[in-house]
């Protein structure tokens, strides 16, 4: 894609003290669900101020709102890691839904582009949600195919009617689970992780970006310690995150596996799935099934008023798929991860 200027448009930062901003930009994000996924959790105030608020300890992030003659058209946001991925950026472009096909993506994306160069970025990658008809309409592969971004990692994301799961299903996983994975015991908490499982927290974390397929996503591990597990956790605090986590005790007392489900302030009736990890020597006891059966019940418990969750799995992510659809879990849309190598 060529970089087009577009006439009128002007991009001003926002600034975490910038409240009015700030809303402007959730009132952006609010269109844009409302328009292309409205059967999704309407963007949470508390979330997004908090966001601003409380920013990663271990990435920049900036965020731009785009605006002709005083109105709102659109925005962007670039992340930038700082404790690892150090040539990678991640970026977001929402144009709101009455000002699309006008060249304000492609300007947007012009301007991420100069951005993250900057910035000695190397690549730029897109999360991209896609409807699972391949003859739907799908303004965001659209884009993503003709800006020069190629599709690196597919995934799909699973929907699961938490009112149609039936109990007598879920206690007969949890059986079989029990008995391949005798020796390990559950714990679990809500809130912020207690400081006896920190390390092993993190050592699991930073797991999940080399265990989990990254297929052509050229991502580096991550690296994680106890810190940046209480200051991720300090964040989710700030953005009024609800996390319900189960993890699997090994009988020498290491946590050797977690699974969480997080809850916005509002909307409490979605829950998003987190990681779920299971450390290398210790697959092969259904302990992923064991702690995500557990932690169901445990989100039900902590909001009875729960009927929806999601989960997003790559396409070449088998084991945790089969789990997945055992549980109920069923696609609702497409996921691509796609690069830009500036
Ligand atoms: C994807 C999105 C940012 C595009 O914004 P936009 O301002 O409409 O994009 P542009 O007008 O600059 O379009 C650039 C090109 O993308 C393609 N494109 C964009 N929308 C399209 C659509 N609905 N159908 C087909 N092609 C489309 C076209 O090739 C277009 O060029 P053309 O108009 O000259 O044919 C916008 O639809 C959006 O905000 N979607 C929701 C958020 C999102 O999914 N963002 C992408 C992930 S970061």
């Amino acid at each position: 894609m060529t970089t087009v200027s577009f006439s009128g448009l002007s991009l001003a930062p926002v600034e975490p003290s910038d409240e009015d901003a700030i809303r402007q930009w959730y009132e952006l994000r609010s269109a844009v669900v409302s328009a292309d996924a409205p059967d999704d959790p309407p963007p949470c105030w508390v979330y997004e101020l908090g966001s601003f608020r409380h920013p990663p300890a271990s990435e920049i992030q900036a965020v731009w709102v785009a605006r002709v003659g005083g109105s709102v058209v659109g925005g962007c946001c670039l992340d930038l890691p700082m404790l690892d991925n150090q040539h990678n950026a991640h970026g977001e472009i929402l144009v709101a839904p009455e000002h699309r096909r006008r060249g304000i993506g492609r300007a947007l994306l012009a301007h991420l582009r100069a951005e993250a160069a900057r910035q000695r970025r190397v690549r730029l990658v897109f999360w991209v949600e896609q409807p699972l008809d391949p003859a739907a309409p799908d303004p965001a592969g659209q884009f993503a195919a003709v800006s020069g971004a190629r599709p690196a990692l597919f995934q799909t994301l699973r929907r699961l009617d938490v009112g149609s799961v039936e109990p007598a299903m879920l206690a007969r996983l949890n059986e079989q689970a029990r008995v391949k994975s005798q020796g390990y015991s559950l714990v679990q908490w809500v809130g912020s992780t207690p400081q006896r499982w920190l390390d092993d927290i993190a050592y699991l974390e930073g797991r999940m970006s080399t265990d989990a397929p990254l297929d052509d996503l050229q991502w580096d591990p991550e690296v994680y310690d106890a810190a940046r597990i209480q200051a991720h956790d300090a964040r989710s605090r700030a953005r009024g995150l609800h996390m319900v986590t189960t993890g699997a005790v090994d009988s020498v007392g290491r946590l050797v596996a977690f699974t969480q489900i997080s809850g916005y302030a509002t909307a409490r009736w979605f829950g998003g799935q987190w990681n779920t990890i299971v450390a290398p020597e210790h697959r092969g006891h259904r302990l992923g099934t064991l702690i995500k059966v557990a932690n169901l019940d445990l989100a039900r418990t902590q909001r009875p008023e729960l009927r929806v969750i999601d989960t997003c799995n790559a396409d070449s992510n088998p084991y945790m798929i089969g789990i997945n659809e055992v549980m109920g879990f069923r696609p609702h849309r497409r996921a691509t991860d796609w690069q830009l190598d500036l």
